[in-house]
């Protein structure tokens, strides 16, 4: 966490926020449903490309402020499968925003240790975009600090029909036996392969929905939504969702303390 404090100014708002961040219980994996881009475009009387424009600063700051916290990994949801319903003027966009935040942070990346990761249908992309993506692929491949995932043409659902395909074939091969299959062979074909699930889902702007993310790698999650809108997302508001995450009590379906009854007189909590 000392690489964070060398960003904030000693003694202002985040400084204090970030301080009382517990280090030994930080979560390993965070995940970001970044929602609300076209309702800030909307409150300006601007076009939606606008909201999604503004939204790539909050991308850059999350990315570096997670990396400096020793987050182990960052997933940012930024296409589902389902945005190919969006106008086309909005989808290239998009895509061409995804470009040249990657030709732009590459460096910063690479000089942060940071190792970048795409999950979803990435051969359906455009070839221009998976030449971009594949670049920083290869760039960061060696690097050994945080691994930011971005979701692109992602489904939860689509993913888990895929890594059941990937199975499927195996056993049609003889390669793998239907007993074989468990939650770890079905995890090891997800994007997500080789990270822990994600501790924290973060989502902004308010609803309340979890829209086809990470729908395997979630199930216990904690949830923190925030009314703010993405592109308002700051370092702050990372913060404040890390701080009540390490307020929650994570009893995976089981109970705290083993069960143990309270003596009398002690408070059941
Ligand atoms: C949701 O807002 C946001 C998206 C669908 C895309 C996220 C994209 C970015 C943050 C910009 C660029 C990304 C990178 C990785 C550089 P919405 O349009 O659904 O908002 P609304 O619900 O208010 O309409």
């Amino acid at each position: 966490m000392k690489a964070l404090f060398n960003v904030l100014r000693p003694g202002d708002a985040e400084w204090q926020l970030a301080e009382s961040i517990d280090p030994a219980r930080l979560p390993a994996h965070i995940a970001v449903i970044m929602d609300g881009n076209g309702r800030w475009a909307r409150q300006r009387s601007l076009p939606r490309i606008a909201g999604h424009r503004a939204g790539v600063e909050p991308v850059r700051t999350t990315v570096e402020t997670c990396a400096r916290l020793g987050i182990q990994a960052l997933t940012l949801y930024a296409f589902s499968v389902e945005n190919w319903k969006r106008p086309r003027f909005e989808i290239v966009t998009l895509m061409a925003l995804l470009k040249e935040y990657l030709n732009r942070e590459l460096a910063n990346l690479l000089k942060n240790d940071i190792r970048f990761r795409v999950v979803g249908r990435m051969n359906e992309l455009d070839a221009s975009v998976q030449k971009e993506l594949a670049k920083g692929l290869a760039a960061t491949s060696s690097c050994r600090g945080m691994t930011f995932n971005i979701a692109l043409n992602y489904g939860g659902r689509t993913e888990i029909v895929d890594a059941c395909r990937s199975l499927a074939h195996d056993v049609g091969a003889g390669r793998l036996t239907p007993e074989q299959i468990d939650e770890e062979t079905l995890g090891s074909r997800l994007g997500t392969a080789g990270l822990p699930d994600p501790d924290l889902l973060i989502r902004t702007s308010g609803e309340m929905r979890v829209s086809n993310f990470l729908l395997w790698q979630i199930a216990y999650s904690e949830i923190w939504v925030t009314p703010t809108l993405w592109p308002d997302f700051r370092k702050r508001h990372l913060f404040e969702a890390i701080l009540e995450f390490q307020k929650r009590e994570r009893r995976y379906g089981g109970v705290i303390d083993g069960g143990r009854e309270p003596e009398s007189g002690e408070a059941a909590g």
